[in-house]
């Protein structure tokens, strides 16, 4: 099964976040705005950090622009200060582009200025470690 991970960040916690998976994965995590080309993936992490209540512009155009017919199915992982999951936009515009979204999303608590410093700590990476090896098994994978 081929996996990549892609992310978009604004202060670096997707960052973090998508080296943990990407090292599940065993392959290197892409930041969005860096130059690439994906191609028949099976299976495409996608993590996102939520400004304004919703994903980033950055991230949504991303989704326009992937090819089509290549990537089969999406697993998403995001960080907020509320902790609630505001990835919905994001997995329509997903599912209208013929990508199936993994049917859970890891999400977990971001810092915001004064807000919930330190977070994701590494508890929370634990977590994703944990929540990434368990999405590639039931998606077919062999972690
Ligand atoms: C400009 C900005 C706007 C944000 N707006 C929200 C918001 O509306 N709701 C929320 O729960 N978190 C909000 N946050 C918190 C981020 O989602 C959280 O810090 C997340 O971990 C950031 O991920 P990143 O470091 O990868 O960009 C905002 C953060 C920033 C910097």
């Amino acid at each position: 099964m081929k996996t990549e991970v892609v992310y978009f960040t604004r202060t670096k916690h997707t960052e973090k976040m998508a080296r943990v998976v990407a090292d599940v994965c065993g392959v290197e995590a892409i930041n969005i705005t860096e130059q690439h080309r994906l191609f028949d993936v099976d299976c495409l992490f996608i993590g996102t950090g939520i400004y304004g209540g919703k994903p980033s512009a950055e991230l949504f155009r991303y989704i326009d622009d992937l090819p089509v017919n290549q990537i089969k199915h999406a697993v998403i992982f995001s960080s907020n200060f509320t902790k609630k999951d505001q990835t919905e936009l994001l997995i329509n515009n997903l599912r209208a582009k013929g990508i199936e979204v993994y049917p859970r999303r890891f999400v977990t608590t971001g810092s915001f200025l004064f807000l919930k410093r330190k977070r994701p700590n590494e508890k929370d990476l634990v977590a994703l470690r944990r929540f990434t090896i368990k999405a590639l098994q039931e998606l077919g994978g062999n972690s």
